[in-house]
């Protein structure tokens, strides 16, 4: 039974790990032979890409767009072969995970630093998978938002947040002093807004702050995104 924990909605019980893995396992089917996909960030695909790799193994033929230097490296360790939006500008689907999910499907992305290369790929895709664990359903959003900033506008993009309301706060590095670079070479701010009831205007608002390259809110994407919460029983391809 669903339970609801502050704003979470805890399904089950499971272990994060246990969850992410069966949502990765279940997303892995939904691709074809054939496919040019998007391959996402962060520990809950790892799993859906360890689970086409033992399927190119068998002989499945796909090929993937990596969202971030990450991604990049772990396909090239599981064989997964390797494309570019020059070479496929359409995408069958992509393949990513998420920091939060609302009702109808709208995510913030970004705790990894790739959204915005993320955003790119998701925007080509036709198919956007989200692969979850429980603790990510949530009825409203709330969570920081990554913002990818140009190093040359830091200091006015923190001054046109707090004038939006918010409390922001540049990454700084672990095991690197300093800020987080990212693999586009920028930096990140993490703003708290609180509770964020209308995604769609706060994205729209973020996004047109020059120097902000990409927000992480996504919240165009919702009627082509299918979201799977790793479940007890395998996983739950959620409907919105
Ligand atoms: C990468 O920047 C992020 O958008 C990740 O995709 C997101 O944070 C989900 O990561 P996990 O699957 O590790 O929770």
């Amino acid at each position: 039974m669903d339970i609801m924990r502050d704003n979470r909605i805890i399904m089950d019980t499971l272990a994060p790990d246990v969850a992410k893995q069966a949502a990765g396992i279940r997303a892995a089917e939904m691709v074809e032979d054939g496919m040019v996909i998007g391959l996402g960030t962060g520990s809950t695909v790892l799993f859906a890409m360890q689970q086409l790799s033992r399927e190119i193994r068998e002989g499945l033929r796909i090929s993937g767009v990596p969202t971030s230097f990450q991604a990049a490296m772990r396909a090239r360790e599981l064989g997964i072969p390797l494309t570019t939006l020059d070479d496929h500008p359409v995408l069958d689907l992509a393949i990513d995970g998420a920091d939060q999910v609302d009702p109808v499907f709208r995510v913030i992305k970004g705790r990894g630093a790739a959204q915005l290369r993320e955003k790119c790929v998701a925007a080509a895709a036709g198919r956007f998978i989200i692969v979850a664990d429980p603790g990510k359903i949530v009825r409203v959003l709330d969570a920081a938002v990554p913002l990818e900033v140009l190093p040359f506008a830091v200091t006015p993009v923190l001054s046109a947040l707090c004038g939006l309301g918010g409390k922001p706060v540049l990454r700084e590095g672990q095991k690197k002093d300093g800020p987080v670079i990212t693999d586009n070479g920028n930096m990140v701010i993490d703003c708290r807004f609180g509770v964020i009831p209308r995604p769609e205007q706060l994205e729209l608002a973020l996004t047109t702050i020059p120097g902000v390259l990409s927000c992480g809110i996504f919240s165009g994407f919702t009627e082509k995104t299918t979201v799977i919460v790793g479940d007890i029983a395998g996983a739950r391809v959620l409907t919105r």
